[in-house]
């Protein structure tokens, strides 16, 4: 009978950790504490980048190190205006894996990154683009559905998983992610192929996590119907949709894409400055909500398991739940 380390096995080698279970990068929470308390728990922890300038990371990535000797992962945006002085950074610290968030990596990253050693993670919304991203030679995958928190695609996982694994689960590991909470769900995609899973907003809630206790207090009261997807208000101002809790700011986020819109009407920014405005705000409002608990206006970027968050936890208790309901599913 196959037990969870033999399905995890890939997944848990290419990471260089116990357990395939990976903690996405969320701005603002997965900073060194949250990291290094997922890697030291058997985990794969990785620090958020976002916004973070070159001299932060520095600190972040060597804050991490002090508190784990286990592998942890970066995440870099590939938007941001420095990725090439960010990816020196990620070099200067032997950084083993670099997860590549926001579309198609810019020319001459993805070879920046292997030239330092690191192994590439890059996330997939669509088979096609998962073709295309293993001929560019990345390493391993996330599949991301529609049910996670922060930035989202617009298909769901179980859809994703189905329609990805079979035809290329054998070529690179794939990391299952969006709407996970439990076991049962990590049994399944890795009976289905998948090399291992990502969760994000399972973890928000650990003791470790320096979300501000608001943040935490909206997670545990929280239900999957009340995380709810942004909606693009103009169709020429194409913007990611972001899954968070309702309140005040899930609304100012419409007026907010309504002054964009009017300043691109009136020719005061191009298309590009105006979507950076828009995931400036998502920034903003992120930090007022996880870092000064302001979680009336600010941004609660949840997930829909997070009717699934009934408390605060340690890592270690998360992810040893996660493990043996993990194998009494397969069992
Ligand atoms: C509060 C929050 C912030 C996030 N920020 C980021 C981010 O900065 N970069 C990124 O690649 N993904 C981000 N994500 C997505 C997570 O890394 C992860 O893929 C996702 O949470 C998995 O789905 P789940 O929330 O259903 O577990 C964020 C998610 C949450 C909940």
């Amino acid at each position: 009978m196959p037990n969870i380390d033999i399905l995890m096995k890939r997944g848990a080698e290419f990471l260089g950790c116990e357990s395939a279970i990976m903690c996405g990068a969320m701005s603002w929470v997965s900073e060194r504490n949250l990291v290094s308390a997922i890697s030291n728990a058997g985990g794969f922890g990785v620090i958020a980048c976002g916004a973070m300038t070159t001299e932060l990371l520095d600190i972040e990535i060597t804050e991490t190190k002090k508190r784990t000797n286990k592998a942890f992962g970066v995440n870099l945006i590939t938007m941001h205006p420095d990725l090439f002085d960010l990816i020196a950074v990620c070099a200067k610290h032997k950084i083993s894996h670099v997860v590549m968030a926001g579309g198609l990596p810019p020319k001459g990253s993805l070879e920046a990154i292997k030239e330092m050693g690191a192994k590439v993670i890059a996330f997939a919304p669509a088979l096609a683009l998962a073709k295309k991203f293993i001929r560019s030679g990345v390493d391993a995958l996330v599949i991301e559905g529609m049910e996670a928190g922060g930035h989202i695609g617009p298909v769901s996982t179980s859809v994703l998983a189905q329609e990805i694994l079979p035809e290329i689960a054998e070529q690179i590991p794939i990391f299952v992610a969006g709407g996970i909470a439990r076991g049962s769900a990590i049994a399944a995609y890795l009976e289905m192929g998948a090399a291992g899973v990502q969760l994000g907003t399972r973890f928000v809630c650990a003791h470790e996590s320096i979300a501000h206790p608001n943040f935490k207090k909206a997670f545990i009261r929280g239900n999957a119907r009340d995380a709810v997807a942004s909606v693009q208000i103009d169709p020429r101002l194409p913007v990611i949709p972001v899954r968070a809790l309702k309140n005040k700011g899930t609304e100012e986020f419409t007026a907010k894409q309504r002054d964009v819109a009017t300043l691109l009407d009136e020719g005061k920014v191009d298309m590009k400055e105006a979507q950076l405005q828009i995931e400036h705000f998502w920034a903003g409002a992120l930090r007022k909500a996880v870092i000064d608990g302001d979680v009336e206006n600010g941004s609660i970027m949840a997930g829909q398991s997070v009717g699934m968050v009934k408390a605060e936890e340690s890592v270690a208790d998360i992810i040893a739940a996660l493990r043996r309901e993990t194998q009494a599913a397969i069992a």
